[in-house]
């Protein structure tokens, strides 16, 4: 799977979601999340992300190596809805990423 890391904080810039061929990208509180039984592994989301936040998940810097868990742990009670754009934008964040100072700005 690929994983999105901190950068996305607080950034939420959505290019990924338009290049997503099956969907699997999915909006938190503060950042997005990928579904990791849902992703193809297609790639195509990781270039257009403006800060770099998008990796494979054998290429996450060691500092934000906590994101592979973080992503799949955004989905331990919505499961593998199998489609983002039908569950729209959800408020909460698991409790690593809801935990973070503002970041940006
Ligand atoms: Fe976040 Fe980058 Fe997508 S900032 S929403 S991972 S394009
Ligand atoms: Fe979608 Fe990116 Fe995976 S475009 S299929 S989330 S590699």
């Amino acid at each position: 799977t690929y994983v999105i890391a901190e950068p996305c904080v607080d950034v939420k810039d959505r290019a990924c979601i338009e290049e997503c061929p099956v969907d699997c990208i999915y909006e938190g509180g503060r950042m997005l999340y990928i579904q990791p039984d849902e992703c193809v592994d297609c790639g195509a989301c990781e270039p257009v992300c403006p800060v770099e936040a998008i990796y494979y998940e054998d290429d996450v810097p060691e500092q934000w190596k906590p994101y592979t868990d973080t992503n799949a742990s955004f989905f331990e009670e919505l499961g593998s809805p199998g489609g983002a754009s039908k569950v729209g934008a959800l408020d909460y964040d698991p409790p690593a990423v809801a935990a973070l100072a503002p970041q940006g700005e």
